[in-house]
């Protein structure tokens, strides 16, 4: 879907700045590793309140930076999933303009919470805006499904049922919010690696995994906001995976359902442990306890289900 080449000098714009969203998998259903070395899955998302922003301002040469806690591990070159996301949007709509991407990163690096595939919803919308490609939702959505299985959902936020590898999107009908805290592990885990773990554990055992289907309480808990019915339908089949890997995470859910959690499931391919709390007052319970007992080194509370990718500032916002 490339667009007629049109040359773009640099043009003085001002920046365009986009917020986009962490995301919890409350249901993550994970079948057989198909020919193309992705999983068939069946995941139910939900958009939660921690987001990182992301500025695209034209510039002489394309660079990215990043700023935030615990930022190490984050690449500041053309391997970063923004910096690829803008050159695929640039190439789509035929454009030739050197860009600076900033990330004000708050969603916890390999934390299996989207960080990246967040930023990388942020910069096709912000892209398509500074630029003014024209792409519509489909067409963005396009380039986050070659971009990575999460980032179509960071760009529509909200609640929906991911299949194939997690692209392929259906909304969902939810009632109200529901209170997380997040608590992050030390040491950070590769997506790869865990289904690939996964993958090993089946073998070991001798088994296929099932198809993935969508638990439908899950659905009836989302459409009632009811947070004790919610607890009790949270699983992910990668969660086996990630406590192999990592044992350690088998104590810090421990200390959340001890701290009054109602629920405790690894977030996506983990380290990250998702806490389902009752109310906004169980949450901050929640939340100081796990900080006070040192479990944790990054406790957050958070909201859901928030708006995916969005302008924050943009030249015709101003
Ligand atoms: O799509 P994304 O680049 O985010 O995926 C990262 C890695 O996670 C893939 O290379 C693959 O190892 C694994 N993955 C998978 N099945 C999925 C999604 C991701 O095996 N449905």
């Amino acid at each position: 879907m490339t667009r007629s080449l049109r040359a773009v000098r640099p043009t003085g714009k001002a920046p365009v700045t986009v917020r986009a969203c962490a995301k919890v998998n409350l249901d993550l259903r994970v079948g057989a590793r198909r020919p193309d070395g992705y999983h068939e899955l069946s995941s139910v998302f939900l958009g939660v309140g921690l987001h990182d922003d992301v500025t695209v301002t034209p510039a002489k040469r394309w660079s990215l930076t990043v700023e935030g806690k615990h930022i190490d591990a984050v690449p500041t070159d053309e391997t970063n999933l923004a910096w690829r996301a803008a050159v695929a949007v640039a190439e789509v709509g035929g454009v030739d303009e050197p860009l600076a991407i900033h990330i004000a990163k708050n969603i916890p690096v390999a934390g299996g919470m989207a960080g990246g595939s967040a930023d990388a919803a942020a910069t096709v919308l912000g892209c398509n805006t500074l630029w003014e490609v024209g792409l519509d939702r489909s067409e963005m959505l396009s380039i986050c499904a070659r971009l990575g299985s999460d980032v179509p959902f960071c760009l529509t936020g909200g609640v929906a049922v991911g299949r194939g590898r997690g692209e392929q999107l259906v909304p969902v009908l939810s009632h109200g919010s529901f209170h997380f805290v997040f608590a992050a592990s030390e040491t950070g885990l590769s997506t790869p690696a865990v289904y690939a773990e996964y993958d090993r554990l089946h073998e070991a055992s001798g088994t296929r995994p099932d198809d993935p289907t969508l638990n439908p309480d899950l659905l009836v808990a989302l459409r009632s906001g009811d947070a004790y019915a919610l607890a009790r339908t949270l699983h992910n089949d990668l969660e086996g995976a990630a406590l192999s890997l990592h044992p350690q995470l088998g104590e810090l859910m421990e200390a959340g359902i001890e701290f009054g959690a109602l629920a405790g499931i690894v977030s996506g391919s983990g380290p990250t442990v998702a806490f389902l709390a009752a109310d906004q007052e169980s949450a901050l319970h929640l939340a100081i306890a796990l900080t006070a007992s040192g479990t944790s080194r990054q406790v957050r509370h958070t909201v859901g289900p928030v708006q995916g990718a969005h302008l924050v500032t943009s030249a015709g916002r101003r």
